[in-house]
């Protein structure tokens, strides 16, 4: 029996969180969980939580600990089999109410993944970035293209940009990761927890990395 994988996907803006989800969902088999994702399909369903998030998405500023955490570990509870959480936690905050969570559940993560970017080049990431209408697919103009322009490779939708990747609204998202989402580093590594990725490295190379990375992490775990 496989030991349980409790993950989250921390890094910047533009990472390449959302990518390397999708890889690694695959390899581990593992429940997935974007807050960013739940949050876009609560604005497109205009649902209570849709119109509180919306305006603060669309200033890249962070949505309230008091909304987010309630819904994200509701979101969660499911995701008995462990689990890969990505855009969550944020805040020192949230990272205090996931741990208590996992602790009453007699659970604990297995690790932070932090995939690390320098700023100047999230920039040139997110405004090349085109995102599957339909199913959130992945794709970057320039150094991850799909195979016809502007349609999805897995289900032929259109291909979109994201509102908040206007330059000057990456910018302030940047600055919310440094001022609220940064200090996030430090206390993963103070519990043990951190993990570091080149982010700079090819899409596949990162992938290898952090698979070999969380194969040994099981691997440990069941000895
Ligand atoms: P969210 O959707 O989580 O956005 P984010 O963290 O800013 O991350 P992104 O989705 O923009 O980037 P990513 O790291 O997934 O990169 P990707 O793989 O797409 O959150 C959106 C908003 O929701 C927030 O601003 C906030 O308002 C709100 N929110 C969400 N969670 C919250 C929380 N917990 N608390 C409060 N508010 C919250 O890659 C980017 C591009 O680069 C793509 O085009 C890709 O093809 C390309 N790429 C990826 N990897 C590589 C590589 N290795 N080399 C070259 N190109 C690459």
């Amino acid at each position: 029996m496989p030991s349980e994988l409790n993950l989250i996907l921390l890094g910047p803006p533009g990472a390449g969180k959302g990518t390397q989800a999708e890889r690694l969902t695959q390899d581990f088999d593992l429940p997935y969980l974007s807050t960013g994702n739940m949050l876009r399909a609560a604005v497109s369903e205009g649902t209570d939580l849709g119109k509180q998030a919306e305006p603060i998405m669309n200033e890249g500023g962070l949505v309230p600990d008091e909304i987010i955490i309630g819904v994200t570990l509701e979101a969660l509870g499911e995701a008995d089999d462990g689990f890969l959480l990505d855009g969550f936690p944020r805040t020192v905050g949230q990272a205090e109410a996931l741990t208590k969570a996992l602790e009453e559940r007699e659970r604990k993560l297995t690790a932070a993944l932090l995939i690390d970017v320098p700023d100047d080049e999230i920039v040139r990431r997110l405004t090349g970035r085109r995102t599957c209408a339909k199913n959130g697919h992945v794709y970057h103009v320039e150094f991850d293209p799909p195979k016809h322009e502007g349609v999805c490779d897995q289900d032929g939708s259109k291909l979109v940009q994201r509102d908040d990747d206007k330059p000057e609204t990456v910018e302030k998202r940047l600055v919310a990761y440094h001022d609220k989402t940064a200090p996030l580093v430090g206390w993963f590594e103070d519990r043990g927890l951190l993990r570091r990725f080149d982010g700079t490295r090819s899409p596949t190379e990162v992938h290898d990395h952090i698979r070999a990375t969380v194969a040994t992490l099981r691997l440990e775990d069941e000895l």
